[in-house]
């Protein structure tokens, strides 16, 4: 196999949950590009229709899913879905997630802990067992679970604690499950983001216009990543080129970290 040839996902279909806005549409259409057909979810169907016309017209099989994965039951109902009704999925995108709330640890309430706890770890959980376990019995997948750099430091001026602990269990779930299943042909690895331009961190940025100075003032490259910036290392994670690597996290975060 020529070296363009690991990158090319053709007769691969991938599953990207979140995948009609911000990162996870970006991923999406690199997958696209790169060859795979396309199963997106996510809620709102007007956004999922934005999605299907755009990237539909790169060729491939694009079908969208209107669907809340706001708790473990919510996603073992799409699995049954996918399962009974869709063809294999050979890619598997565990993006849904975020912070959304900015609460300090001490006015924390248990239930919305729980909730969004359910929304950043036990949707992609359910998902990898069930989707990842139909991988396994056929001997080749791929599982991209999507954390953070808050997998690996905590952000500073927010809170929302729910949201660091869900990113580094994930990160953890990557790695355990990555060693599990590294003799069946599905590797399992995460990417950290730092902190990219979509609606969620739009949404911070606009209660408090100079959070996004102080967030790029964190960063060595001075800015923002834009949504397409993710892309190729998908692919990467998606394709034969990187057979030989799981259980990894991939940090690309214009170097926020590294201070
Ligand atoms: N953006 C960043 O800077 C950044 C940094 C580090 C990590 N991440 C991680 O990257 C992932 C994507 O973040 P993002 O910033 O791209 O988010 P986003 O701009 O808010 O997009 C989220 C996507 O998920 C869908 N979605 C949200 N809640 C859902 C639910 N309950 N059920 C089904 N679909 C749902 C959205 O569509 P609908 O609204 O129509 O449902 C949309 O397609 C998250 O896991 C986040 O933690 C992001």
């Amino acid at each position: 196999m020529n070296l363009w040839d690991m990158f090319r996902l053709d007769g691969r279909r991938a599953l990207v949950t979140g995948g009609s806005r911000g990162l996870g549409r970006a991923m999406a259409q690199a997958f696209a590009e790169a060859g795979a057909d396309l199963i997106l979810v996510g809620r709102d169907a007007d956004n999922l229709k934005r999605a299907h016309e755009e990237l539909s017209s790169l060729g491939r099989d694009v079908r969208t899913i209107a669907f809340d994965l706001d708790s473990g039951a919510s996603a073992e109902q799409l699995c049954d879905l996918l399962l009974r009704e869709h063809p294999p999925i050979d890619i598997l995108v565990n993006n849904v997630g975020g912070r959304r709330e900015n609460l300090a640890t001490e006015d924390m309430p248990l239930e919305t802990w729980q909730r969004l706890i359910d929304l950043n770890l036990t949707g992609a959980f359910v998902c990898t067992k069930r989707l990842g376990g139909a991988m396994r019995t056929r001997g080749w997948g791929r599982i991209i679970n999507i954390a953070s750099i808050c997998g690996q430091i905590a952000t500073r001026n927010i809170g929302g604690r729910h949201y660091e602990t869900a990113k580094v269990a994930l990160v953890g779930f990557t790695r355990a499950v990555a060693a599990d299943w590294a003799p069946f042909g599905v590797t399992v690895n995460a990417i950290a983001p730092g902190g990219f331009l979509t609606d969620a961190n739009r949404r911070w940025f606009s209660e408090r216009p100079s959070f996004q100075k102080e967030v790029e003032a964190l960063i060595p490259m001075g800015r923002l990543g834009e949504p397409e910036e993710i892309g190729p290392l998908a692919v990467y994670l998606a394709g034969e080129g990187s057979r030989y690597m799981t259980g990894a996290l991939l940090t690309i975060d214009g170097g926020y970290t590294l201070w």
